[in-house]
């Protein structure tokens, strides 16, 4: 894939973006003006998503995901869209470094009001990931969940509510052995944590997700798990996670 630089001094045809869809030019310039004040060097024309013709890491309801350079450092840099009901990215950035000090989702660099610079992760989302394997990669997938429960148990254990891990398939970022959970918009840590619940709902049932997940790993039904999984609401220990991960056919896994 090509990454052509885009200079902060002719951004053009990215301006638009910096102000999606409004096009408004008061914005785009106090953006630049930001992203320069942050030490961003220029932005990349990559990524798996278009927006206006043109390539960028990521387009949400809250942000857009852009690719830059920072320092020196391949970094995805998350700019807030008018359409955010979040009035700027600090809560979410507060979230991310405690979510850091546990080593887990992208590193954070630096943010400031609506720009949110870390670190740019490659691989791709469980979604599209889980489109490549077949049967023989079961054991894989098994490592994966594995991990991916057990951030989700980290997270409860900090207090911290990632608060859209129902959508793990885009929340969760699989880069070989590496998973990362992204996307802390939705985050609280003055909620009750629902991580371990939302990812059993979210990947065990209901979902598209479900299934291409059982067309590999076959899992235990909603009824066989519930007992467990109510266990672990009740008392959201270690044991009690560590059952549930058993009953869920996790357990012995490796990881
Ligand atoms: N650190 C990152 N590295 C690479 N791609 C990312 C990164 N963070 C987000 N993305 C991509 O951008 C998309 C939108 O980012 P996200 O934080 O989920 O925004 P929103 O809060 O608007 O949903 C993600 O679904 C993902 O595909
Ligand atoms: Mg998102």
């Amino acid at each position: 894939m090509t990454e052509a630089y885009i200079s902060l001094t002719d951004v053009h045809p990215y301006q638009r973006l910096l102000s999606y869809p409004d096009n408004n030019p008061t914005q785009q310039a106090q953006y630049l003006r930001q992203l320069h004040q942050l030490g961003v060097e220029c932005l990349l024309a990559t990524g798996p998503a278009r927006l206006a013709g043109l390539p960028l890491l990521g387009v949400g309801y809250c942000g857009l995901v852009i690719a830059g350079i920072w320092r020196g450092r391949a970094v995805a840099i998350k700019l807030r869209r008018s359409s955010c009901r979040q009035a700027n990215l600090n809560e979410e950035a507060r979230i991310l470094r405690q979510v850091n000090l546990l080593n887990l989702g992208p590193q954070l660099y630096c943010q400031r009001g609506d720009l949110l610079v870390m670190e740019r992760l490659s691989g791709q989302p469980l979604g599209r990931w889980l489109q490549h394997l077949s049967t023989e990669d079961a054991p894989e997938l098994g490592r994966i969940l594995k991990r991916l429960f057990w951030q989700g148990f980290y997270l409860d254990a900090a207090g911290i509510d990632h608060g859209a891990l129902r959508c793990a398939a885009e929340h969760a970022f699989i880069d070989g052995e590496r998973l990362t959970l992204i996307d802390f918009s939705h985050s609280s840590t003055n909620r009750h944590p629902n991580n371990v619940t939302s990812l059993v709902a979210g990947l065990l049932w209901g979902t598209r997700l479900t299934q291409d997940i059982r067309r590999i790993l076959p899992l235990p039904e909603r009824d066989v798990l519930l007992p467990w999984l109510q266990g672990y609401k009740k008392q959201p220990e270690r044991l009690n996670f560590q059952a549930l991960l058993h009953a869920i056919g996790l357990n012995e896994q490796e990881t």
